[in-house]
C-alpha cells in the first residue's frame, strides 16, 4: 500500500456501488460484439450488466438503421422507456438512457428532438469515450458523441476478463473490419459506419489468443465487407486468407468462420483458405441480392449474376462441402416480374442452405431513395412470399441431405431435455443430441438422425 491510499479518504477507498446496465442489441452480429465491448468499457465504472431495464441505471439501446423497420422499432421502444424513466423518478430511482449503434449515427440530433427522455446519443465509431459521455451526462448535459473519432476506439476498448468471456460461451464474435466502401445503392452502411478500415493483424490475433485462453473454441470474424479486410496495407499483401491462416496456429482455436462477405473481395488467397485450413468451416454467407444484371447494376454491385455463379463454383471446387448463405433484396426501384424471376433462376442454380431475404425498404441518404420506378408495397409481399417459400424449400433440403452423415459438433449449451445438449455442426446448424460425460466446449463426433427446418438431431458415434 503507498501513503497515498494510506491518507485517502475512507469513501475513496470504498468499492464504487454496483450500477446495473441494461443493453438491447438490435440488428446484426457487429452490434452484438459492440454490446459487450461497451458493457466491458462501464464495468471499470462499476457497472454491471442486467437482462431487465426494470432495475437498470443505464438503458442502453444499441440500433440497427439498415431497413425503415429497425430504426422504427427504436423510436417506439423510446416510448416505453420514456413511461418507465418517468416511473422511476416518481419513486426517486434514477435511470438513464442511451442510444447507440446505426440510428444513433444517423439520426442522433432527431433523436434527442423527438425522444427528450434519451440522456445520450453515442455512434459505432465512440464507444471508447462512454464512461466520459457518462460522466457528462452526470453533469447534466444531454450528449451528442457522433463524431467519427481519430483515435483507435479498440486499443482504447478494454478486453473483458477470462470469467466474462467464459460466460459468453465457447463461440464469440471479433470485429476485424467496420465500414464499407461499396456503395450499394440500396445501403445505409457507408453513412452509418464510414468507410472501410481494418484493424492491424496483431491487434486482431491477441484478441483472439484471449478469448482462446478463456475457453472460446469457435471465433467468427466480423466486418460490414470482412473479406475486404487487408490489415494495414492498403493494397496487395494482407487479405482476409493471410489473417485466417494466421489465426488457425492459435493452439485451442477449433473453428473460425466469418462474415459478412462481398462476391467483389473473394480473392484466390481467401479461396484457396477454404481448400486448406481445417479450421475454416465449410459455410459462406455471401449476398448476392438480386439474379438480374439489371438490378444488380442498378443497386451498383458490380458483378453480374453469371459471375457470382461462376465464382460459387470455383469456391466449392476448393471447398465441395460449402454449405452457401444468402441475402436477397426483392423489389428494388424497376425490378420487373422478369428481374424477379431471374432471381428465382439464380437461386434455383446455386442452391442455398440458408438465407436472408427483405422487401426492398427506402432508405433515406441513399441513391436508391431517388429513384423512379418504387415497386409497390404488395407486389413486394408476394414477390418475397415467393422467394421465401423457394429459400425454405432449399433449408429443408440440405437439413435433410445432412441426415446420415458423421460429424464434428462443439457442443455449445444444455437442451430443454435433462441429459440433451445443442451444438452447432459445420454448416451452423444447430443440433440436438444426448450425451454424457461431455462439456460445453467439447468436439464430439455424432451421427445426425433427422432434420426438422431449424435444426438436427444426432446421435454419439462411439469411437
Ligand atoms: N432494404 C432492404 N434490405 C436491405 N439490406 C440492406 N439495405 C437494405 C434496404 N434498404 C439487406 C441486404 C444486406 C442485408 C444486411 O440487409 O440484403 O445484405
Ligand atoms: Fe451495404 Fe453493399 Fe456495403 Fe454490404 S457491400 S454494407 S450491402 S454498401
Amino acid at each position: 500500500m503507498t501513503d497515498q491510499t494510506l491518507l485517502a479518504p475512507a469513501s475513496a477507498l470504498a468499492p464504487a456501488p454496483t450500477k446495473k446496465v441494461f443493453v438491447k442489441t438490435y440488428g446484426c452480429q457487429m452490434n452484438v460484439y459492440d454490446s459487450d465491448r461497451m458493457t466491458d468499457a462501464l464495468a471499470k465504472d462499476g457497472y454491471v450488466a442486467t437482462d431487465n431495464a426494470e432495475d437498470a441505471d443505464l438503458v442502453l439501446l444499441n440500433t440497427c438503421h439498415i431497413r425503415e423497420k429497425a430504426a422504427e422499432k427504436v423510436y417506439s421502444a423510446l416510448g416505453r422507456l420514456r413511461d418507465l424513466k418517468k416511473r422511476k423518478a416518481g419513486e426517486g430511482r434514477e435511470m438513464m438512457i442511451g442510444v447507440a449503434g446505426c440510428v444513433a449515427q444517423a439520426e442522433g440530433d432527431e433523436i434527442l428532438r423527438r425522444a427528450p427522455a434519451v440522456d445520450l446519443v453515442i455512434g459505432p465509431q465512440t464507444y471508447h469515450r462512454l464512461p466520459e459521455a457518462l460522466k457528462r451526462v452526470g453533469r447534466g448535459e444531454r450528449v451528442l458523441e457522433t463524431d467519427y473519432a481519430i483515435e483507435d476506439k479498440f486499443e482504447h476498448l478494454p478486453a473483458p476478463d477470462k470469467a466474462k468471456t467464459r460466460a459468453r460461451g465457447v463461440t464469440a464474435f471479433l470485429t476485424v473490419q467496420e465500414g464499407c466502401d461499396k456503395f450499394c445503392t440500396f445501403c445505409v452502411v457507408p453513412y452509418t459506419r464510414g468507410s472501410e478500415v481494418s484493424r492491424p493483424m496483431a491487434q486482431i490475433v491477441a484478441e483472439a489468443e484471449k478469448l482462446v485462453s478463456a475457453g472460446v473454441r469457435e471465433i467468427t470474424l466480423l466486418g460490414q465487407n470482412v473479406n475486404a479486410w487487408h490489415g494495414t496495407v492498403t493494397t496487395g499483401g494482407e487479405g482476409l486468407g493471410a489473417l485466417l491462416q494466421r489465426l488457425s496456429q492459435i493452439e485451442g482455436l477449433a473453428r473460425l468462420r466469418y462474415t459478412t462477405s462481398h462476391p467483389r473481395d473473394m480473392d484466390d488467397s481467401l479461396i484457396e483458405a477454404h481448400r486448406t485450413l481445417p479450421a475454416l468451416m465449410p459455410y459462406l454467407h455471401l449476398p448476392v441480392q438480386s439474379g438480374s444484371d439489371r438490378i444488380l447494376k442498378a443497386m451498383n454491385r458490380r458483378h453480374t449474376a453469371a459471375e457470382y455463379v461462376a465464382l460459387v463454383e470455383r469456391i466449392r471446387r476448393a471447398q465441395p462441402d460449402l454449405a452457401l448463405s444468402g441475402d436477397f433484396i426483392v423489389g428494388f426501384p424497376g425490378e420487373t416480374d422478369a428481374d424477379f424471376e431471374d432471381t428465382l433462376s439464380l437461386v434455383r442454380s446455386i442452391g442455398y442452405a440458408q438465407a436472408f431475404s427483405f422487401k426492398y425498404s427506402t432508405r433515406p441518404g441513399t441513391p436508391g431513395a431517388d429513384l423512379k420506378d418504387q415497386v409497390p408495397e404488395d407486389v413486394k409481399a408476394k414477390r418475397l412470399e415467393t422467394l421465401q417459400a423457394l429459400l425454405l424449400e432449399q433449408q429443408r433440403a440440405f437439413n435433410e441431405s445432412c441426415i446420415g452423415r458423421t460429424i464434428d459438433l462443439l457442443l455449445e449449451k444444455p437442451g430443454r431435455m435433462p441429459g440433451q445438449l445443442i451444438g452447432r455442426s459445420p454448416w451452423l446448424q444447430s443440433v440436438n443430441v444426448d450425451a454424457k460425460g461431455v462439456e460445453i466446449g467439447d468436439i464430439i463426433r455424432v451421427r445426425i438422425t433427422a432434420a426438422g427446418p431449424n435444426s438436427l438431431f444426432a446421435d454419439v458415434v462411439d469411437d
